[in-house]
C-alpha cells in the first residue's frame, strides 16, 4: 500500500515537472492524496528545545511518532545540519513523506552576530542592511535552516517596549525601506540554490502596545493603523516575501491571530501570495483575550482569517480535522492553507532533496569565516552613532588608558538580545580591541559598577582612581543585555543604577572621558548628555563590537548613523516622535500657557529622530524644489566642509497644510546617505513619487493631492530650508 502512494507521489511529482507545472500545481498533485490527518499536519509548527548537547522535543516520543505520522509539517528551534537531517529523516518516513520546513529566530545573524536591528536601522543604509541579512541568510541555509522569523519592522513610538531592539525605530517610511532591504538581503537566492524564507511580523502594530507593555491592548485610529504600522509591512509583501507572521496583540478588540480585517488587506487588497504562521501559542491565546468561546472556535476563526500555520498552540492539530468532518470548516479552506506551505516546499527545493541544506561541509567552512565577520565590523561601525562631542573625538591612542564599567569586558553582553545559534565567548569586547591594537599602552581596567547590582557603589573608588592616573578614559555605560527583549519592557528607561552618578565623578576627575553607552532601546540619562565631552550611542553590536567602536573612537570610520527613534529626556513625555500633529495649540518652546506641552517639562526629545553627528561638517546650498509630472523634484549642492571624509544624511520631509484629515506636521519621504571626500561637493538630486504622498484619511485612501510644504533638514527637528508647494 505504501509502495503504491509513493510511486503515486513521485508521479505526481515527476509529471508536473515535465509538464511544467507550477508549483500550485504541484501541491494540488498532492493535496489529492493526503488524508485530513496528513492536511493538518502541514498547519501544526512545533518547537524542538535546545540544550547544551543539541536539540531535546520536549515530550519527545510523542513528536517523533507525530513526524512519523506526517502530523508535523515545520519546525522551530532545530539547528544544525545534523540534527535538522536527523529530524528530516522521521519525517520522510511517514506515509507521504512530506519534507519538513525549519524555522529559527535568526534576528540579527546567526552565529556572526550583527548589531540588533534598531542599530542596523540607525545606519540609514540599505547596503549595510542588506550585506548583514544575507550573511545570515548564508550561515542559516548551511546550518539546515529554511525560514528565518524576520524582518520584525512593527514601527514603534515607546522606547519603553522591550522589542524596539528588534525593530526599525519609529518611522514609517524609513521602516518600509528597510523591510525592502532585509527581503532583498535574505531570500535572494545564491549560487548554489539555497535560499532562505523571510517572515515580516508581527502583524500588526504589536509596536502600539499601549503603554509600550509587551503583548497589551492596541487600541488605534484606522487612520494611525493605515497611515504608521501597515506600510511597512506592504513593502515587504511587494517585494515578495514568503511568510508573514501574526501579532500577539490585539486590535481594536480583535486579536491579530483571528483577524479578517488584517488578512483581507494582506491577501485581497495587497495580493499577497506566501503563508502565514501564527506567533507562538497566539492563536490558543485568542480564548485568554476574551475572544474565542474556546480553542476550537479560535482554530476555526483563525484558519478562516487566513492563517496558515499554527505555532506551538496545537489549535490546529487538535481541532481542525474535527471542524472540516463537521462541516464547520470546509475542507477547501483548508487545503488552500495546506497549498500555501508545500508551495513554500517546492519553492526550496525540498520536493526535490530534502537534505539539500544539510551538507556538513558548508556548514563548516561557511560560519564565522573572516569574511563574514568582516562583514559584521563594517556594519557594526555603520551603526554607532556620535551623540555629542567638544572636540575630543577622534582620538590618537596615548600611553595610559583607563577603561570603566562593566560592559567594556562583557562579551554576552556585547551580542545583545535574541541570539539563538551563537557562542555566547566570541565576540570581541572593547577591552579585548583595545589590548589587540595597543600592546604597547597600558591599559588598566576598572568595572566601576555592577550591570546586575543596581545601587552598589563599591566600585568608584577604583575607577576614580584609574581615571585621575589616565590620559584617557573609555567609559561603557548601558543596561545589560538581558533588559531589552520580547518580555522585557521597562518601566523606566534611565540608565540603571548609580551609573550616571559615577560617570559624573568621572568626567570631574578626568577630562578627557569618552562615554559609550550600550542597550537595546533608547535611553534617558540627562546629566551624561549634559557633561559628558564626548558620547558614542553604540547599541549591541554583536561579534565584532569591540573592534567597530575603536574603529570610530581613532577615527578609522567617521560616523555616520542616525538616531532611528526619538530619545527622551522625560519619561512624562513618551511617547515622543517627531512626525506628530500640530493640534490647534501647537507646542512652544516658551513656557506659555495654553500650548499642546506641559507646564514642568520640555516637550523636545533630547535626540530627535535622525540626529547624530559627524567628524566632519557638511553645507548645503541651492536648494530647489519643483514638481515634474508625477514627482516631487529636490535639488542641493552638497559640500564636506570640514576635515575628514565622511557621510551626511539627506532628509526630506513633507507636510500637507490641510486637508479633508489632518497630516503630520513633518513626514521623512525621501533620505540619501551621502558620501564626500573631505572639500568635496556634490549635486544632489532626490524626488518623492506623488504616490508616496498618499493616505489614509477619514473616509479611506486619498491621492494626497494639496498644498504642501517640504522640508529639508538635518534632523527631524532642525530644518535648513523649507518652501511651499502645491501638489495636485
Ligand atoms: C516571538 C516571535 C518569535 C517566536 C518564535 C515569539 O515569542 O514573539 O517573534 O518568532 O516566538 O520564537
Amino acid at each position: 500500500m505504501k509502495k503504491t502512494i509513493l510511486l503515486l507521489l513521485f508521479c505526481s511529482i515527476m509529471i508536473p515537472i515535465s509538464a511544467q507545472k507550477t508549483f500550485e500545481q504541484k501541491a494540488d498533485s498532492i493535496i489529492a492524496l493526503m488524508t485530513l490527518d496528513e492536511k493538518t499536519g502541514q498547519l501544526n509548527m512545533v518547537t524542538g528545545n535546545w540544550e547544551a548537547t543539541g536539540p531535546v522535543l520536549r515530550g519527545s516520543d510523542d513528536k517523533v511518532k507525530l513526524l512519523k505520522e506526517g502530523k508535523i509539517g515545520s519546525m522551530l528551534n532545530i539547528r544544525g545540519t545534523k540534527h535538522t537531517r536527523d529530524m528530516q529523516a522521521q519525517a520522510l518516513s511517514s506515509r507521504l513523506g512530506i519534507p519538513l520546513l525549519f524555522g529559527l529566530d535568526v534576528i540579527h545573524g546567526y552565529r556572526t552576530v550583527f548589531p540588533i536591528p534598531l542599530a542596523i536601522s540607525s545606519s540609514f543604509d540599505p547596503e549595510a542592511i542588506i550585506l548583514a541579512s544575507r550573511v545570515a541568510a548564508r550561515e542559516s541555509v548551511v546550518s539546515g535552516i529554511h525560514w528565518t522569523f524576520s524582518p520584525m519592522i512593527d514601527v514603534s513610538r515607546d522606547p519603553r517596549w522591550g522589542r524596539v531592539m528588534e525593530g526599525p525605530g519609529e518611522d514609517t517610511y524609513w521602516a518600509s525601506i528597510m523591510a525592502k532591504a532585509m527581503v532583498e538581503g535574505y531570500q535572494q537566492p545564491f549560487d548554489d540554490g539555497l535560499e532562505l524564507m523571510a517572515c515580516a511580523k508581527h502583524f500588526a502594530a504589536y509596536g502600539a502596545a499601549i503603554g509600550g507593555r509587551d503583548y497589551n491592548t492596541v487600541d488605534i485610529s484606522m487612520q494611525t493603523l493605515h497611515n504608521v504600522y501597515l506600510p511597512p509591512f506592504k513593502a515587504a509583501a511587494d517585494s515578495g516575501i514568503a511568510s508573514f507572521m501574526c501579532a500577539f496583540n490585539e486590535i481594536n478588540g480583535v486579536p491579530a491571530s483571528g483577524n479578517k480585517y488584517l488578512y483581507d488587506i494582506l491577501y485581497n487588497t495587497w495580493g499577497y501570495k506566501g503563508l502565514v504562521v501564527s506567533d507562538w501559542g497566539s492563536i490558543g491565546e485568542m480564548v485568554v483575550h476574551g475572544y474565542s468561546k474556546d480553542r476550537e472556535t479560535a482554530a476555526q476563526q483563525a484558519i478562516e482569517a487566513g492563517v496558515t500555520i499554527d505555532m506551538e498552540s496545537n489549535c490546529y492539530s487538535r481541532y481542525l480535522k474535527q471542524l472540516v468532518e463537521e462541516g464547520k470548516v470546509s475542507e477547501q479552506t483548508l487545503d488552500n492553507e495546506v497549498r500555501k506551505v508545500l508551495v513554500q516546499k517546492y519553492k526550496l527545493g525540498l520536493f526535490d532533496d530534502p537534505y539539500r541544506y544539510c551538507n556538513p561541509e558548508k556548514e563548516a567552512n561557511e560560519i564565522l569565516t573572516p569574511a563574514n565577520r568582516e562583514a559584521a565590523r563594517d556594519v557594526a561601525r555603520k551603526s554607532i552613532i556620535l551623540l555629542k562631542n567638544e572636540g575630543l573625538l577622534p582620538v590618537e591612542m596615548p600611553k595610559k588608558i583607563a577603561v570603566i564599567g562593566p560592559y567594556a569586558g562583557a562579551k554576552r553582553d556585547m551580542d545583545g538580545n535574541w541570539t539563538v545559534a551563537t557562542d555566547k565567548d566570541v565576540a570581541v569586547t572593547l577591552l579585548e580591541a583595545l589590548k589587540t591594537r595597543y600592546p604597547g599602552s597600558e591599559i588598566s581596567f576598572a568595572k566601576g559598577f555592577d550591570s546586575k547590582e543596581n545601587n552598589d557603589r563599591s566600585g568608584f573608588e577604583e575607577a576614580i582612581t584609574i581615571a585621575g592616573k589616565a590620559d584617557i578614559v573609555l567609559l561603557t555605560l548601558g543596561e545589560h543585555w538581558g533588559m531589552s527583549g520580547e518580555a522585557r519592557s521597562r518601566g523606566d528607561i534611565h540608565l540603571p543604577g548609580v551609573q550616571e552618578e559615577l560617570a559624573c565623578k568621572i568626567y570631574e576627575t578626568n577630562k578627557n572621558t569618552i562615554t559609550l553607552v550600550m542597550g537595546g532601546r533608547p535611553m534617558i540619562f540627562n546629566q551624561v548628555s549634559e557633561k559628558a565631552p564626548a558620547i558614542l550611542y553604540t547599541w549591541w553590536l554583536g561579534t565584532e563590537a569591540g573592534n567597530a567602536m575603536l574603529d570610530v573612537i581613532c577615527g578609522e570610520y567617521n560616523p555616520s548613523a542616525r538616531v532611528p527613534m526619538s530619545f527622551p529626556k522625560h519619561l512624562g513625555q513618551i511617547p515622543v516622535y517627531y512626525n506628530r500633529k500640530n493640534s490647534g495649540r501647537p507646542s512652544v518652546d516658551a513656557e506659555g500657557n495654553y500650548s499642546n506641552r506641559y507646564i514642568d517639562i520640555d516637550y523636545k526629545p533630547r535626540y530627535p529622530f535622525a540626529y547624530g553627528l559627524s567628524y566632519t561638517s557638511f553645507e548645503y546650498k541651492d536648494i530647489t524644489v519643483s514638481k515634474d509630472n508625477d514627482r516631487i523634484l529636490i535639488k542641493l549642492n552638497l559640500t564636506n566642509t570640514g576635515d575628514y571624509d565622511g557621510k551626511e544624511l539627506v532628509q526630506v520631509y513633507v507636510r500637507k497644510l490641510w486637508g479633508e484629515s489632518t497630516r503630520p506636521i513633518k513626514e521623512l519621504k525621501a533620505c540619501e546617505n551621502i558620501f564626500l571626500k573631505k572639500g568635496e561637493n556634490k549635486e544632489i538630486e532626490m524626488s518623492i513619487p506623488c504616490s508616496g504622498l498618499r493616505y489614509y484619511g477619514q473616509n479611506g485612501w486619498e491621492d494626497g493631492k494639496g498644498d504642501y510644504k517640504i522640508f529639508v533638514g538635518r534632523n527631524a527637528e532642525e530644518m535648513i530650508f523649507d518652501t511651499e508647494i502645491p501638489v495636485y
